[in-house]
């Protein structure tokens, strides 16, 4: 499963670049604002400094302004991804940007028709939005299986990306609901590798070896 950081924050991106376990970024409107930078210039840092999928939204609600405001932030680098909305004219833009080979995310997706549609319309990417469903009561989880029981059974190319994931459970289960990716908050990423038995075994372990006397792994 792909693993995507889901931040507009420069400074949170680089840190956690090392070392290989992020595969991409998402950002939103949202998150940009948050940011206080220029949609266009954050979206260019982030693709310098990240080789593999960013997702940049447009902003446009009309089907010709989504073309115009996808095409703007596909010119910034190869490895963007459009992101539109699930919407009539998000959908209509997906297909002209799927006819065209170029990659989108439709995002804000809250029902099993919505990714049925999303997958007719050639999306590369499908963001079930799983925290938020999980607000309003609902089972953000249920409708992850239920996207990947569909697309399996038609043989759906479109990615499962498990979006508004609140929690490390979240991510484990949507690996093994078999989402192709999930976006977390840089927070929820940097939980994944905590558990107290690492922590307190790998103490027992250096306790241990403290009392040989030796400073490391020589005999010196
Ligand atoms: C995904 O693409 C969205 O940016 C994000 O996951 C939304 O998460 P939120 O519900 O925590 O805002």
């Amino acid at each position: 499963m792909q693993l995507f950081l889901d931040t507009a924050d420069i400074s949170q991106i680089t840190a956690r670049m090392e070392g290989g376990l992020v595969d991409g970024i998402t950002t939103n409107p949202s998150l940009i604002a948050k940011s206080g930078a220029d949609i266009m210039e954050r979206i260019a840092e982030i693709c310098a400094v990240v080789p593999g999928p960013v997702s940049a939204e447009v902003v446009a609600t009309g089907f010709e302004g989504m073309l115009e405001e996808g095409r703007r932030l596909r010119a910034i680098a190869d490895n963007v991804v459009v992101k539109l909305p699930l919407t009539t004219d998000g959908l209509k833009a997906c297909r002209t940007f799927a006819d065209e080979g170029i990659p989108t995310n439709v995002t804000l997706c809250f029902s099993l028709n919505q990714a049925l549609l999303a997958a007719k319309a050639g999306a590369t990417f499908v963001s079930p939005f799983v925290g938020r469903i999980d607000d309003m009561g609902g089972d953000g989880l249920g409708l992850l299986e239920a996207i990947r029981e569909v697309y399996d059974q038609y043989g759906y190319e479109t990615g499962i990306l498990a979006a508004s994931l609140r929690s490390v459970t979240h991510v484990e289960m949507a690996a093994r609901i078999g989402c192709d990716a999930a976006t977390l908050p840089p927070g929820i990423f940097d939980s994944m590798v905590n558990h107290p038995l690492t922590d307190s075994g790998l103490k027992a372990f250096l306790d241990d070896w403290k009392k040989t006397g030796r400073s490391g792994l020589s005999q010196g």
